[in-house]
């Protein structure tokens, strides 16, 4: 018999993996037995909600092989949950299959938890036993919660750094993690490489295994799993730089393109903590979704790369982004950052949500940015800049139904940037509609002095703050009165778990569109 992915994924975790999974199991043989531990990618969890979350594990043995070093048989694995950090108490317990066709991955929704508050977890498979990972569910619908410490991060090219901001953040007792793309780096790129990829670009599915296998074998981002639940998108280097849905930068043949983005798509489904629902089919994979803690906020986390319409005024055989100065064809109304049906649910979600603080989780920069000290404008077609109706549209939108304190969450462009968001970013007279924090990167590598990145201010006098100088992420104290960003800046990506510093505070009051300075 063959399973359908929504038996196989969603029906045997949901039945604990008795009834569907175990005879299967027992044919394979379901008691593995490994040289050595299988755990190598640490432990995770996601998507929090008030009666449960996702737990993730994968079982690699050797992980930066093809098969991870594991025989093609289903392997059955525990999971406990437990109320106590030494796993006294357990709560919730089941099992789930790892499956070759996954990378044997393992994806479990858990339910029955109470909300609200801090649970423990591990898998177990043959003989061997996972680190303990730290998660938290969400407060009931509607209650009342009286703060969210959450940190925002994105770009974490491996060979450019040590992930001393996970080291972080993994010490700032955060509820969340959200996590805003360019996870793995697909190319070899920059300078000063601290350690390599040890492999050429990624095309296959197995190749892009590795890649992500490669990324989790780093200490500081594992327990930056571990630490507490994440929520997440992704960015191009996922797949590939500057692609936009069905177009690469090459412009190479879409169905081969299509073939690398299943492959891709699906190697990150296996090593992140996902709704089974998001399980990609083919080169399609739904990663949009709503995350809300009790009344105090809601996470809007869109995904801003499948979707959107190929980047304009570039020039004939090819894909990707240019700068322009001089292009009517950016301004076409057809043009889409999020496609039709996920802006409308972006929409409905805005209009439904009764959080005091709505965040929309993005990818880049949404504010304009005119990269042209004088006269005239220069653009950047790959973010937001490219699409400029789209936003406008998105703008006006929150500009006209006012969701409660509107803020916008972004990565992309490796710097940080506090910003003013208005519908039209040439008219003095526009009104500040949300609020824009963009975090810098992990450690991918930024190019620009600051003395460019100050005289951008000038030009865009929307910018409250434009840094490019640090590497780091943004930390958040979310209150219903005030929310408090802290750019935290590493003091070094060369050396392993680097101090850190605040490089400016920024606070949103209840009510008041825009940031300032604390
Ligand atoms: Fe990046």
């Amino acid at each position: 018999m063959r399973l359908g992915r929504r038996q196989f994924l969603g029906g045997a975790v949901a039945l604990g993996a008795t009834a569907l999974i175990a005879p299967l199991a027992r044919r394979a043989g379901a008691q593995p037995k490994f040289s050595t531990s299988p755990f190598t990618l640490g432990v995770a969890s996601g998507y929090p909600l008030p009666n449960g979350v996702v737990l993730w594990t994968r079982l690699a043995p050797s992980p930066l092989i093809p098969g991870g070093g594991m025989s093609p048989d289903v392997v059955i694995v525990d999971w406990e949950v437990a109320s106590d950090d030494r796993m006294g108490q357990i709560v919730r317990r089941g099992t789930a299959a790892a499956s070759p066709a996954w990378a044997h991955s393992v994806h479990v929704e858990v339910d029955g938890l109470e909300p609200g508050r801090w649970y423990w977890y591990r898998f177990r498979a043959g003989s061997e036993v996972s680190p303990i990972g730290r998660t938290r569910t969400a407060p009931a619908v509607n209650a009342s919660l009286e703060r969210l410490r959450f940190a925002f991060a994105s770009c974490q090219q491996y060979e450019q750094g040590y992930y001393g901001a996970h080291h972080r953040m993994a010490g700032d007792n955060l509820d969340l993690l959200v996590f805003l793309g360019d996870y793995i780096y697909e190319a070899s790129w920059g300078r000063d490489h601290v350690r390599h990829h040890g492999a050429p670009e990624p095309f296959t599915l197995e190749d892009y295994r590795i890649r992500h296998a490669l990324y989790k074998t780093d200490a500081d981002l594992q327990a930056s799993h571990a630490a507490c639940p994440w929520i997440m998108t992704w960015d191009d280097h996922e797949v590939s730089n500057d692609y936009a849905d069905d177009r690469s930068e090459q412009a190479h043949p879409r169905e081969w393109f299509l073939e690398r983005r299943a492959g891709a798509y699906k190697a990150y489904f296996e090593h992140m903590p996902l709704r089974n629902y998001m399980v990609p089919l083919g080169p399609q994979m739904r990663l949009y979704d709503q995350v809300t803690f009790g009344n105090l906020i809601r996470f809007h986390l869109i995904d801003d790369r499948q979707y959107r319409s190929h980047q304009p005024c570039v020039g004939p055989g090819r894909g990707g982004s240019t700068v322009v100065e001089e292009c009517a064809d950016r301004l076409d109304a057809r043009l889409t950052m999020l496609g039709e049906v996920q802006e409308r649910w972006l929409d409905a979600s805005l209009d439904r949500s009764r959080a005091r603080w709505n965040v929309i989780a993005q990818q880049t920069l949404m504010a304009q940015l005119d990269r042209k000290v004088g006269p005239g404008q220069q653009f950047w077609t790959d973010g937001w800049d490219g699409y400029p109706v789209a936003r406008r549209r998105l703008l006006d939108y929150v500009g006209n139904r006012k969701p409660a304190n509107p803020v916008v969450i972004g990565g992309d462009v490796h710097a940080f940037y506090v910003a003013d968001l208005k519908p039209d970013f040439d008219d003095p007279k526009s009104p500040v509609v949300a609020t824009e924090f963009v975090g810098t990167s992990v450690t991918s590598q930024f190019g620009r002095s600051q003395q460019a990145m100050d005289a951008l201010r000038g030009e865009n006098p929307h910018l409250r703050l434009a840094n490019g100088a640090h590497r780091g992420y943004v930390r958040m104290d979310v209150t219903p009165k005030r929310l408090t960003a802290e750019l935290r800046a590493m003091r070094s990506v060369t050396q392993p778990r680097a101090e850190v510093d605040t490089l400016a505070t920024f606070v949103v009051e209840d009510g008041r569109l825009g940031a300032v300075r604390a």
